[in-house]
């Protein structure tokens, strides 16, 4: 059934699509279709990944327990997975709980345990809806059983999804990432001609990772403000483009995802040579160059533009 605010958000995004240069997605909001006219749609990442942060802060200003911040961060993670798979971006990591978080108090670790089973089986019927596959990168044999056996669940339920793949860090830490593979390049030329025949490059610890069948993220966001990696993709993120923003997790929404996407395209990459005019700094002198990012709104104000 057509709310009258969906109607009228219906004939908001036909007005949109005539007046932006391209077709806006069905099913953005109205603020997210707002952004995306401003997109260059051949230009969406590749892969987009995320450190969550902020869940404490958030519930700290609201003089809550922690936890509430990380329960409403759920709804952060649905904002933002239907925004990608609406957009059509193939990989979104997350990362949800790292090797580190151990160190945190049991019953916080504890509840976010029991919060990843409840979302894995409440949203599982969703993410199908949206043509949302579920990977996991970690150490996820450690991980609680109860939980693992939901993990596997929800990702044999979305297996044969061909859309935005879902990818959740859990248990994950770079470091212990790099030593796995490692300790899996060494096993293996054990087993395969000894270790004198071992012709280590580049593309050898790649194959290793947990990610090894991913691309590189383009694209890395942190939320809450904080200028750190913590542990996160060291590897894969060598050329990443970094946005940090102060939006605290729990209010990040899919259009700070598509906000932190148009800062992206405003950017020249570079991966060390000159760019492509071969001058000095040739991003500087864009014209799309983006206004300081604040609050995790870096854009302009909008200018929608006839066809
Ligand atoms: C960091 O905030 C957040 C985490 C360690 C957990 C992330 C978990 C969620 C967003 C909940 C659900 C996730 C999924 C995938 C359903 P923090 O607690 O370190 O915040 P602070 O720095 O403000 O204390």
């Amino acid at each position: 059934m057509l709310t009258s605010g969906g109607y009228a958000n219906v004939l908001y995004e036909a007005e949109l699509t005539t007046l932006s240069r391209h077709p806006i997605p069905a099913g953005l909001t109205k603020a997210e279709a707002k952004i995306y006219a401003h997109l260059d749609p051949a230009r969406i990442p590749q892969h987009v990944a995320i450190i969550m942060d902020g869940n404490g802060r958030w519930a700290r200003k609201r003089h809550l327990p922690r936890i509430m911040g990380h329960r409403k961060g759920v709804d952060s993670v649905r904002s933002v997975t239907e925004a990608a798979s609406n957009i059509g971006l193939p990989w979104l990591t997350l990362y949800a709980f790292s090797a580190e978080n151990w160190k945190r108090p049991r019953t916080e670790v504890d509840f976010l345990m029991r919060l990843l089973a409840t979302y894995l089986k409440a949203d599982v019927a969703t993410m199908n809806d949206h043509n949302v596959r579920l990977e996991y990168l970690g150490r996820t044999h450690e991980l609680h059983e109860s939980l693992q056996d939901v993990m596997q669940w929800a990702k044999e339920e979305t297996a044969k999804n061909t859309g935005t793949v879902l990818s959740l860090a859990l248990n994950y830490g770079s470091r212990l990432e790099l030593v796995d593979a490692f300790r899996s390049i060494v096993d293996k030329a054990k087993n395969n001609g000894g270790l004198e025949h071992l012709n280590i490059d580049e593309a050898l610890i790649q194959d290793h990772l947990y990610t090894s069948h991913q691309p590189d993220p383009d694209l890395l966001i942190r939320t809450s403000g904080e200028m750190r990696i913590s542990n996160f993709l060291l590897w894969q993120i060598a050329y990443s483009e970094i946005f940090v923003t102060d939006v605290l997790w729990p209010d990040f929404r899919g259009e700070h995802l598509l906000d932190a996407i148009r800062n992206f395209q405003a950017r020249e990459r570079r991966y060390g040579g000159l760019g492509q005019n071969g001058q000095e700094n040739p991003a500087k002198e864009s014209s799309t160059k983006p206004s300081p990012a604040k609050n995790g709104h870096a854009m302009p104000e909008p200018v929608l533009v006839s066809k």
